[in-house]
């Protein structure tokens, strides 16, 4: 398809975004303008410096950055305007659905109160309900570098206001850091009513993939890139009708993939896998949630087909009620049919 085509076709598709990290939204002029505003001093003199130290080998140069980035976030207001600013951007955008990843402890380790964090990021949330027609879920991400005791701690944390949050995730360092170190804290947060997800697959091998379903019991893997070397996982999660938030650009980014034409996203969805295309980390990995299925599309010359299918999965493996899916999903097919 033509390249203006195709980007307005993408643009115009009501999409849902259900593997964002918010601190991987935060771009450098926010950074420098809250840093300013706090008397916080950053690594670089200016926002050019920062851009260009966005190169990155592997998952952990880029988390070195990521978590320096999140140390100007002080007071509720920063935490407010780093999710608003999202939440407009995107609508822009045509995502009408979000479930957002947040990681408290990247906060609460320098002192920053969990309660100031969760009610900046809420706060914009329902601003975005109610004034852009968005709809939300959060998730609360444990940090899988620190030990499942620090889980602990941030779960007990969460608790007063279990009521803002959805889900727990695990995300961070993956090698050396399977998903069998959470078993305890993931059970417990269960209990709590709060649903099971996690990053595996991402770097990690195969059988972190295994660990997060027979372990954890997740009810959806982000990235899970791996799962195509083990042929009994792939029956299994498609038995499963598991859901895999896959992000070109950060796997691209992050030499997950050394290339866009060798991402894995075409092959899984030719295998009946609920493959569906998100950002991760949009400020470092040079686009949103267009520039993902824009740039995906293109080397792997996704069809129209494709493209419906992939945001039809992700309204399909979200948070959303069972009414609200056959909404949107028949949102997504008109679009498609009238297009
Ligand atoms: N935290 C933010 N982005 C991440 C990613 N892509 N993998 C693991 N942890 C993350
Ligand atoms: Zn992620």
């Amino acid at each position: 398809m033509q390249t203006t085509l195709l980007k307005k076709l993408i643009q115009g598709i009501p999409k849902a975004e259900l593997h964002l990290h918010i601190e991987g939204s935060f771009e450098p002029e926010l950074m420098f303008e809250i840093a300013k505003r706090n008397k916080v001093s950053l690594d670089y003199d200016s926002v050019e410096s920062l851009k260009k130290a966005y190169k990155f080998n592997n998952l952990q140069e880029f988390l070195d950055i990521y978590y320096v980035g999140a140390k100007v976030l002080l007071y509720e207001q920063d935490f407010f305007d780093l999710t608003w600013a999202y939440l407009k951007k995107v609508h822009r955008e045509n995502v009408v659905h979000v479930e957002v990843f947040f990681d408290p402890q990247t906060h609460t380790d320098r002192g920053v109160k969990f309660e100031v964090v969760i009610k900046g990021i809420s706060g914009a949330l329902e601003k975005a309900k109610k004034e852009l027609g968005m709809s939300y879920k959060l998730i609360m991400s444990y940090l899988r570098h620190l030990s499942e005791e620090e889980a602990f701690k941030t779960l007990e944390s969460s608790i007063p206001y279990a009521h803002l949050i959805d889900g727990v995730g695990l995300d961070s360092s993956e090698l050396g850091n399977p998903p069998s170190k959470f078993v305890q804290v993931f059970k417990e947060s269960a209990k709590h009513g709060f649903k099971l997800v996690a990053h595996a697959g991402e770097e990690g091998p195969v059988d972190y993939i295994w660990e997060a379903l027979e372990l954890l019991n997740v009810v959806r893997v982000d990235h899970g890139n791996r799962c195509l070397d083990d042929e009994k996982l792939v029956k299994t999660l498609i038995n499963k009708k598991m859901g895999l938030t896959l992000c070109p650009l950060s796997n691209l980014e992050l030499k997950v993939i050394q290339k866009m034409e060798d991402h894995p996203v075409l092959k899984m969805l030719e295998k009946g896998l609920l493959a569906t295309i998100h950002s991760d980390d949009p400020a470092y990995f040079g686009g949103y949630m267009n520039e993902n299925y824009y740039e995906t599309a293109k080397a792997l010359d996704l069809k129209k087909e494709h493209l419906m299918q992939l945001a039809i999965n992700a309204f399909e493996i979200s948070w959303l009620s069972t009414e609200e899916k056959k909404n949107r999903i028949s949102e997504v097919k008109s679009y498609f049919e009238a297009f």
